[in-house]
Formats: C-alpha cells, sequence, structure tokens
C-alpha cells in the first residue's frame, strides 16, 4: 500500500493580489464524497472497490491510512484508487487518525454491518463546533447495535442489525451516510427519515447500488434500503466537488476578472448562483461548465446556510469574504454549525466590517481589503482568507496551510493557470 508523505514542516501562503484573475479550472472530486465512498469499501470482503476521481487531498490521504490500519490494501494513481477490501477487517479504529479527521466516524456504520464490531474514539469537536455524533449513535443503536462510551471511545456490537424506521432530529449529511451503510445487510427494510439531500449522499447511494445493495430515495428526505447478504465490488466516479468549483468562481468575480470551472454539475451549485446573480454577478452554464463575473460592483444581499439545497455552509466564509467588498450591507447566517465564525476576526484585520450577534453577521460591504499576515482556522476560513488576499491591493500570508491542504487539490497551481500570483514557503516555527 502506498504510505503518503506529508511534509510536516510548517507553511504559509503568500498572496499577492489585485491581478484579476481570468480562465479555466477543472473542479476536482468531491472531498465530502469520496470519503464516505472510501469507507463504503469496508462493506466488501476479498473484493475490490475501485474509485475514479479522487481528489489527491490531506483527508483522502488520511481516510486510505485508516482503510490501511483495518486491513485494506489501497493504491492510489492518477486519481484512481482501488482498495482491495480485507477478508477479515479490523474493527479498532487507531485514535490518532481519528482525531486528524472527523470522517473517520464514517467506517462505524459499514463496520458494523460486515463485522458486528467497531471502536471509535470519539471524533472530537473542531474549529467550526462540537461537531457531536449522537445522531449516529442512535440510529445505530435502533438498528439493534449495543453502544458504549469507554474512555472516549465508542464501542459498538452487534449481532446483525436489523431494520427499521429511523427520523433523524437534523438531516445530518454523516449520519445519513452510516446509518445507509450500517443497513445494507440489516434484516428486513430501513426507512430513514428527514435525511441529508446532499448530492454527495446520492453519490454514496449510487456507489451501494452499484455494489448491489438494495436502495431508493436518495436525495430526498426519506431512503428505504432493504437488506441483502452481501455486497461486490465495482468501479465508480465521484462527483464533481461544487465547494471547490464555486470557491474558484468566488475568485474570478473577487478580482474584477473572470473564471470559468470545468467538469461540475451545475445543478449542484443552484444555491450559490441564485444568490450571485442576486448579488448582481452575471453567471453562465453549460452542460457541465459555470462562468461568472461582476459587470459592476456587487450589491449587498442576506444569506442564511440550510440543508441542501439551501446554501452551504461551506461556502459561507468564502461568501463573506465577497460581500465584505459589495456595496451596502449584508446579513450572513449560519444555520448549520455554532461556530463557523472565526474567519471573522481575520477578515477584520484586513478592513472587513463585520459585526456579530450570535450566529449572524452583519458585513458592511468596503471599497477594497487589504493585505495583512492571517491565520486558517479550517478548511473554509482558510479558502475565505486566500479570496480575501486576491482581492487585496497587496500581499497577504496566511498562516495555516495545512488546513487548506486538507481540501484543495493542487490550489497554487490551479490559482497560477488563471493569473494568481501566489506560493507556499516554509516558515520558521516560531512565525507559524
Ligand atoms: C459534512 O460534515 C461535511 N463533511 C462538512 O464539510 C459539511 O460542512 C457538513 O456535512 C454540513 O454540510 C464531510 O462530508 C466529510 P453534519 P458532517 O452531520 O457530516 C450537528 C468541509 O469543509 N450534528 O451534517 O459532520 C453538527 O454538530 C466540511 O468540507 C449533531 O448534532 O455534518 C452540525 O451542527 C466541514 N449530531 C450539524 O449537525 C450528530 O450526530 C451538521 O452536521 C451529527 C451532526
Amino acid at each position: 500500500m502506498r504510505r503518503f508523505i506529508v511534509t510536516t514542516q510548517r507553511q504559509k501562503m503568500l498572496i499577492r493580489g489585485a491581478t484579476p484573475l481570468r480562465g479555466s479550472i477543472s473542479a476536482q472530486g468531491a472531498k465530502n464524497a469520496a470519503l464516505p465512498i472510501m469507507a463504503a469499501s469496508l462493506l466488501l470482503s476479498r473484493e475490490q472497490l475501485i474509485i475514479d476521481r479522487i481528489p489527491d487531498l490531506q483527508d483522502t490521504r488520511t481516510m486510505a491510512d485508516l482503510l490501511g490500519h483495518l486491513g485494506a490494501q489501497t493504491t492510489f494513481e492518477k486519481g484512481t484508487m482501488i482498495i482491495a477490501a480485507p477478508e477479515e477487517p479490523d474493527w479498532e479504529t487507531p485514535a490518532h487518525l481519528v482525531r486528524k479527521m472527523r470522517a473517520s466516524s464514517l467506517a462505524l456504520g459499514p463496520l458494523l454491518a460486515r463485522c458486528g464490531r467497531a471502536v471509535l474514539p470519539l471524533p472530537g469537536g473542531c474549529a467550526i463546533g462540537g461537531r457531536p455524533i449522537d445522531l449516529h449513535l442512535k440510529g445505530l443503536a435502533k438498528m439493534g447495535a449495543q453502544i458504549e462510551l469507554v474512555h472516549g471511545s465508542v464501542h459498538a456490537k452487534a449481532k446483525g442489525l436489523r431494520g427499521c424506521r429511523i427520523y433523524l432530529d437534523f438531516p445530518s449529511v454523516g449520519a445519513t451516510e452510516n446509518l445507509m451503510m450500517a443497513a445494507v445487510f440489516a434484516r428486513g427494510q430501513t426507512i430513514l427519515e428527514n435525511v441529508a439531500r446532499e448530492p454527495e449522499i446520492t453519490n454514496l447511494a449510487e456507489v451501494l447500488r452499484a455494489m448491489g445493495a438494495k436502495i431508493e430515495g436518495e436525495g430526498t428526505g426519506t431512503i428505504r434500503i432493504t437488506g441483502v447478504k452481501e455486497l461486490s465490488g465495482t468501479r465508480i466516479t465521484v462527483i464533481p466537488d461544487r465547494v471547490e468549483a464555486s470557491t474558484y468562481l468566488l475568485a474570478g468575480i473577487m478580482t474584477g476578472g473572470e473564471i470559468t470551472v470545468h467538469q461540475v454539475i451545475p445543478q449542484h451549485m443552484d444555491a450559490l448562483l441564485a444568490k450571485l446573480e442576486e448579488a448582481g454577478a452575471e453567471v453562465f452554464c453549460t452542460e457541465e461548465t459555470v462562468s461568472a463575473r461582476a459587470p459592476q460592483r456587487l450589491r449587498g444581499i442576506s444569506v442564511k446556510t440550510l440543508p441542501f439545497p439551501g446554501f452551504p455552509t461551506d461556502l459561507q466564509p468564502q461568501m463573506m469574504a465577497l460581500l465584505s467588498i459589495a456595496e451596502g450591507s449584508s446579513i450572513v447566517q449560519e444555520g448549520i454549525f455554532e461556530s463557523r465564525f472565526l474567519h471573522v476576526p481575520e477578515l477584520q484585520r484586513m478592513g472587513a466590517h463585520i459585526e456579530v450577534q450570535g450566529n449572524s453577521a452583519v458585513v458592511t460591504g468596503v471599497p477594497a481589503l487589504h493585505g495583512t499576515d492571517v491565520r486558517a482556522t479550517d478548511l473554509r476560513a482558510g479558502a475565505a482568507l486566500i479570496l480575501a488576499g486576491l482581492s487585496a491591493s497587496d500581499q497577504t500570508e496566511m498562516f495555516g496551510v495545512e488546513h487548506v491542504a486538507r481540501g484543495y487539490e493542487k490550489i497554487v497551481e490551479k490559482l497560477g493557470h488563471v493569473g494568481a500570483r501566489v506560493e507556499i514557503i516554509p516558515c520558521p516555527d516560531e512565525d507559524a
């Protein structure tokens, strides 16, 4: 299995702004589809899951490492990952990997379904919130799993899960994915209600069906799964990353240029495109491309993040960066996470006028932001700061680059390709 060597040396990103970005960028495969699909390989025994368009990211490398610890063999070449499932997977997920990536919790459902056991250190919170998995555990318990919390780890056992009706208190993406995978071998039918409808859920359902699962309703509020005896290997392609693609669209707009993103599914970006047009941007779509530009300074709007098809929380920081230089005031409400405003103080350092009140922020647009040194606290906050730096009139140094590496494949090359002057350089530890 190829082990990924990732530099641990501290790095910073230098961003020289005020250049209109123009040109085309191809979207990567969706990180948030690739991770659950990789976890679904744990439902196989001895067979192979071949996944095309896996983005080469810190998080997909971590998931490959996790699968390796559980006995899978993975190879990863030119965007295609081949995962050979173990005959008898180990079912204890290593704490250091779970701590590194919350999406490790997606091993829980498949391990319980496949071998009736799973030990998972609680993933713990992160910069954007407590990130509990109570909805995952509540659903698994209803399917007959015995769940115990021992020294901060979930110990789960099940002598065969049974199908039942589960209503999710919140349409949690991860809980929907874990319960879908847990239900594929359950006795009888499982009806999941009030589930997430994100395109990544639909992609996972397509993979499970291609492996032989009996599953229907994905993309609606109710998913039905009828248990089968076993699944077989398949080959599947990951959908485009709608969040990465949207981030680059915003880069074109914020720098007074125009970027066309290729290999996307425009329908997955409807909420963003509607908001951009409301703010005065011009948006052009074809079958698999989207372009956007701002013929004049955008005007302030209101945005509230909601479960799909609402405005995605993963674009809230980036949208706030754009509204920081729009004409007039905007209101940004975060409806998903309890503390996803850590990018605000960093944007304020760059001259943004933002006032946070609870889970709302009032943004008063300024003509331009200015460069300074800023720190990324999480993946999408980092993306927002890069956008802000690209629009600023001078240079920005961004620390916490490792957060961005989790979700944006080849970001320096992709931005450079459309004219951005961005580089990542080592920085002395004391600066980091
Ligand atoms: C997925 O996280 C994504 N990650 C997140 O993307 C995304 O922001 C989020 O969905 C919402 O769209 C992956 O797919 C790997 P949730 P997930 O369960 O599944 C609460 C990125 O930047 N909740 O839908 O963890 C939770 O605290 C990342 O790519 C519970 O209370 O999100 C949050 O407030 C960031 N109990 C809300 O629900 C639970 O058991 C949404 O969480 C589960 C969730």
